[in-house]
């Protein structure tokens, strides 16, 4: 791998992306974050993304957490600075219209966490080991770790593991919904590469809506969640796909979306 801080190559239009820093464990610092927002740049100006994957370089780690050697000597005003970047640059992945999977290969701890709660969805490769230890510092989650966790796993799993810092395995973040699979490490490349083709294999408008849907429609109640999914469906009807679609089952073909 080159020195860039974020690797990143394509298949069928998922865009993979790596971090890239595995001396420090893929620990993220200022330069990664700013590495990170440069590509997300080019992410969001992309037509054709159909999907987008993040993971760590090397076998041993996901990403461990921000960086504590660049985070020791910060002020209070620092570091909230630091939370905010941090913030502002997960809810920019969160926010891309496309699904986001964390591909977790390693450890996954404090930021490296919150990244991976940032995305869709995680898959982990069966030595995975995920937490928030940043109690243990003497500090708490400053990437939406005490917001987005709960979301994911419920409050009281989410206090049990904020405020304890254990750290639990790939199995036990399964049971408690933190990923939705758990594979040896061989095989997540097999996993990106039928990700790549299932995503490239749909209408990619409707992939975007449904994304749309279940992401706004969280944040409504629930007869206004149910009044967008209603808009949205409808207006896939509006477009093309849904004629490719819906003709290509009936003529007994692909789609060629
Ligand atoms: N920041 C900076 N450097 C880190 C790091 C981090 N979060 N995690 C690991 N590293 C570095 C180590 O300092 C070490 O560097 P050197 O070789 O230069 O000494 C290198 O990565 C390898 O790490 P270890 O030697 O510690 O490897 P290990 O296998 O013995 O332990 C580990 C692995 C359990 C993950 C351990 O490295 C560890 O506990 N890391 C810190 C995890 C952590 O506390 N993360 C939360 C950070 S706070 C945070 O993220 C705040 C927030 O919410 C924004």
């Amino acid at each position: 791998m080159s020195d860039n801080l974020i690797e990143r190559s394509e298949r069928h239009g998922l865009v993979c992306l790596t971090v890239n820093r595995p001396k420090a464990l893929n620990a993220l610092n200022s330069a990664l974050l700013d590495a990170l927002a440069a590509e997300l740049d080019a992410l969001e100006a992309d037509p054709g993304l159909r999907g987008v994957v993040i993971t760590g370089a090397g076998d041993k780690a996901f990403v461990a957490g921000a960086d504590i050697t660049e985070m020791r000597e910060l002020s209070a005003a620092q570091a909230r600075d630091f939370a905010q970047r941090g913030l502002a640059t997960l809810k920019r992945l969160e926010r891309l219209p496309v699904p986001v999977v964390a591909l977790v290969n390693g450890f996954c701890l404090g930021g490296g966490c919150e990244l991976a709660l940032a995305c869709d969805w995680a898959v982990a490769s069966d030595n995975a080991i995920f937490g928030q230890p940043e109690v243990a510092l003497g500090v708490i989650p400053g990437f939406g770790g005490t917001q987005r966790l709960p979301r994911r796993v419920g409050p009281a799993m989410a206090l049990d593991l904020v405020t304890t810092g254990r750290k639990i395995d790939a199995q036990e973040a399964l049971r408690i919904g933190l990923v939705n699979q758990v594979m040896p490490q061989a095989e997540l490349d097999a996993y990106v590469e039928r990700l790549a083709k299932q995503l490239a294999g749909n209408g990619p408008q409707a992939v975007r809506s449904a994304k749309q849907a279940v992401h706004d429609g969280l944040e409504q109640d629930l007869d206004s969640a149910l009044a967008l999914e209603a808009s949205l469906f409808a207006l896939a009807f509006a477009g093309d796909e849904q004629r490719e679609g819906m003709g290509a089952f009936v003529d007994k073909r692909k789609p060629n979306f």
